[in-house]
């Protein structure tokens, strides 16, 4: 049996991952994997309603941290660890690292905390004591913060985080790139602003490189 594989894609909004998770599931289908599709915050029923609080309910930042790490909790249980069990590849639209950039970046919210629930949430019966569940590789959307600001401006009624201003972004954005520094070996930076064929081959040949795909 294969190994799970677990990949997470990351990027403020407007960063255009979207589309290319869904060529990146064809391309491991296409390869005779199993592939589980999810997204965070999301993914299972109870996730999925947390997700429509968290968009749209006005919170502190404390409750919106703890949401976000309870859908995650939820997930993991029930999606991502049954999946890599079975040595499925898991492809999820975002994970803890969004966390770290929204809530940790963008509101400022005490990233100690952040870190706490982290390893509350992503201790898993999987692995030893000690030892956190976290994307073997996470594909990191890098993208200007107003190219990606002018893809959001099309969208027709946006959620709490799509609102937020280009500082908040920036912030945002700024969070990324200390989660990547803080662990380069996991992060694969796409330079997102490229043409889309450019910035679909950067993705694939993140994942070439790692040898899951030929
Ligand atoms: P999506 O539109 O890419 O599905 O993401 C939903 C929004 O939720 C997006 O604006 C980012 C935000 N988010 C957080 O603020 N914290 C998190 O931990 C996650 C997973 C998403």
């Amino acid at each position: 049996m294969s190994e799970g594989v677990f990949i997470s894609f990351e990027g403020i909004d407007g960063a255009g991952k979207t589309s290319h998770v869904e060529a990146l599931v064809q391309a491991f289908r296409d390869a005779g994997r199993q592939v589980v599709q999810t997204r965070e915050p999301g993914g299972t029923p109870l996730a999925e309603r947390l997700r429509e609080l968290v968009l749209h309910q006005p919170m502190d930042a404390l409750t919106e941290a703890l949401v976000m790490f309870a859908a995650r909790r939820d997930h993991l249980g029930q999606v991502i660890e049954p999946g890599l069990a079975r040595g499925d590849v898991v492809l999820c639209d975002r994970f803890t690292d969004a966390t770290f950039a929204y809530q940790g970046g963008g509101r400022g919210f005490d990233i100690a905390v952040l870190e706490q629930l982290e390893r509350w949430v992503q201790s898993v019966d999987a692995l030893p004591a000690g030892r956190l569940r976290q994307p073997h590789l996470t594909v990191w959307f890098d993208v200007p913060v107003d190219v990606a600001a002018r893809r959001v401006a099309a969208a027709r009624s946006p959620d709490r985080f799509e609102a937020e201003t280009r500082d908040f972004f920036q912030r945002v954005a700024d969070g990324y790139a200390r989660r990547a520094a803080a662990d380069p070996q996991r992060f694969a930076r796409i330079d997102g602003a490229q043409s889309r064929e450019a910035v679909r081959e950067q993705v694939l040949q993140a994942v070439r490189s790692r040898g899951w795909l030929a």
